[in-house]
């Protein structure tokens, strides 16, 4: 095992940080979750769709993943979406292994997906209740860490309000681990049930132009999405109030607007985010319903976005705040199918990265 006092700096996810620092190259999925594998084709030579060969161990960031590896991912999930609807859910592919669900910051949905997708592969699942724990005794992280790495889990399923959290328990315990979201930094898996959403819609995402609307300044799905969307060809656009807009993120690759009036003429994607109140200190928006006024996703707004344009969001939605009620709950919106293809998606992952493990 590595030796327990890497320096590591956490960032706080709660620091009004710019974009670009914030995702620093010791945090980069690419540095962290390569495993060497000998035996692992160039990306020229090898065919397109090759489940063995899958070479990663830990799911840290979409940052640094090749659009090679997102559609293995992607092409997987979809096996697992057709077992997720049978009669029969389980797969007994990794029975026998344990899967450590290890949430520092209250979640039910994704907590519950990758509760769900562990045991349809056959895996033993615990949910550490984390919060309610020795952590409020005064235990580190790291401490929590190796005290479960000792019960030998397989994998760990980590969420943390620090950016970097899950890139410092890679390095210190032995099994693979995904990042189920680190403070602003990302939430890989959220990405990639995007893409498979997405793509299940439109057949691609290569050529797609996706706005994504609301509070890009402490989102880590936000980070995630523009990472994978401009990975696999898309045109990748941002509509946020000034104050919700990091500067610099023209960086990333995308097109930042201030306006929906805009920003959301031409898009294939309208990707809603939740205002994420509980990172902010200081006021960011004036009032809840002047941000509804000028930033909610209204029917007269989606008017402006293509006439088969799709909506997302990754919930949990404040209704009246982002999004009309009417607009999620309508023919457009495909914020179920989201759900859905977390599972999916989170299926794969697991198995990709086991057999990265080379468990
Ligand atoms: C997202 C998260 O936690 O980052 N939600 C989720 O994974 N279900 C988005 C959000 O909280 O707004």
């Amino acid at each position: 095992m590595p030796h327990h006092g890497a320096a590591f700096t956490l960032i706080c996810a709660r620091c009004n940080l710019p974009l670009a620092p914030l995702i620093v190259p010791p945090y980069s999925p690419l540095l962290m979750t390569r495993e060497p594998s000998p035996s692992r084709p160039s990306e020229t030579d090898a065919p397109a769709f090759q489940l063995p060969e899958f070479g990663l161990k830990h799911l840290l960031g979409i940052e640094g993943l090749t659009p090679r590896e997102i559609d293995h991912l992607l092409d997987r999930a979809e096996t697992m979406v057709a077992i997720s609807r049978a009669v029969e859910k389980k797969r007994h592919t990794l029975s026998g292994r344990t899967l450590i669900n290890l949430f520092f910051e209250n979640s039910t949905r994704t907590q519950s997906s990758f509760e769900i997708a562990g045991k349809r592969l056959g895996m033993d699942v615990v949910n550490m209740a984390v919060a309610q724990s020795s952590v409020k005794k005064g235990e580190t992280l790291l401490d929590t860490a190796l005290t479960l790495n000792a019960m030998q889990p397989d994998l760990l399923v980590v969420r943390h309000s620090a950016a970097g959290a899950a890139a410092l328990l890679a390095q210190q315990v032995d099994c693979s681990v995904i990042n189920a979201g680190d403070g602003a930094h990302e939430h890989p898996t959220q990405a990639l049930l995007d893409a498979l959403t997405i793509r299940r819609q439109f057949g691609r995402i290569e050529g797609l132009t996706v706005a994504i609307c609301g509070d890009i300044a402490h989102s880590r799905v936000a980070r995630s999405n523009i990472h994978l969307l401009n990975a696999m060809g898309a045109r990748v656009r941002v509509i946020a109030p000034s104050t919700l807009l990091p500067s610099g993120i023209e960086h990333l690759g995308v097109e930042a607007f201030r306006s929906m009036e805009k920003g959301l003429p031409g898009c294939d994607v309208v990707m809603m985010l939740r205002l994420q109140v509980e990172r902010m200190e200081g006021a960011f928006v004036p009032s809840l319903r002047e941000y509804y006024r000028f930033y909610g996703l209204n029917a007269k707004r989606m008017k402006l976005a293509k006439k088969d344009a799709i909506v997302m969001h990754p919930a949990p939605m404040n209704r009246g705040v982002e999004i009309a009620s009417s607009i999620a709950d309508g023919v457009q919106s495909v914020i179920f199918e989201q759900v859905e293809m977390g599972v999916a998606v989170r299926m794969a992952v697991m198995e990709a990265l086991q057999e990265g493990a080379g468990a």
